[in-house]
C-alpha cells in the first residue's frame, strides 16, 4: 500500500510560521514522523509539498494508479480550490483532509473547506501529530 502525503502553500514554513497557531514542529519533522509510522504500519509513504495550486493538481493526477490513499493539507487552498477538489474526485483515490489548527474555531473564511465533502475523513486541531493520526486512520480504513 502506498500513501501520498501532500502539503500545500506555506506549510514549508512550519516551525517559524505563526508558531502560536501552528506550533514549532517543522514540515521535515512531520515528514520524518509520517515515514516512521508508515514503516511501522508496513506502508510506503511519499511526502510532497508545493506552494502552487497547479503543481498540487499535477501531483494528485500523477498519484492515479500509483497511490492507494492521500493525506492532504492543502493549506489556504482548502478553503478556495474547486480545482483541487476536482482533481481528487477525478483520480478517485480515498483521501483524508488534515489541518494542524482547528479551522472551525478560526476566522469565518476558514470554517468552510472545498475538500471535506469528498474526504474519507477530516482531522483538524491536533497540530503536527494530525498527520500521523490521519495516516493511521486512513490505512486502517483502507484495510478494513
Ligand atoms: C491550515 C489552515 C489553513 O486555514 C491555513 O491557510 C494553512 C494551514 C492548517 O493546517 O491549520 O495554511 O491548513
Amino acid at each position: 500500500m502506498k500513501i501520498l502525503v501532500l502539503s500545500g502553500p506555506n506549510l514549508n514554513l512550519l516551525g517559524t510560521r505563526e508558531p502560536h497557531i501552528y506550533g514549532t514542529t517543522t514540515l521535515a519533522d512531520i515528514e520524518r514522523d509520517v515515514a516512521a509510522v508508515g514503516a511501522e504500519l508496513g506502508v510506503t509513504v511519499a511526502c510532497k509539498q508545493s506552494n502552487h495550486e497547479g503543481v498540487l493538481i499535477d501531483l494528485i493526477q500523477a498519484a492515479h494508479g500509483d497511490a492507494d490513499g492521500i493525506i492532504i493539507n492543502a493549506g489556504a487552498y482548502s478553503h478556495t480550490s474547486l480545482a483541487i477538489r476536482d482533481a481528487l474526485a477525478a483520480v478517485a483515490i480515498p483521501y483524508a483532509e488534515v489541518h494542524l489548527s482547528n479551522i472551525f474555531a478560526r476566522e469565518p473564511e476558514r470554517r468552510h473547506t472545498t475538500l471535506a465533502a469528498g474526504a474519507r475523513a477530516v482531522l483538524c486541531g491536533f497540530g503536527a501529530q494530525g498527520y500521523t493520526l490521519a495516516l493511521r486512520g486512513l490505512v486502517a480504513a483502507l484495510r478494513a
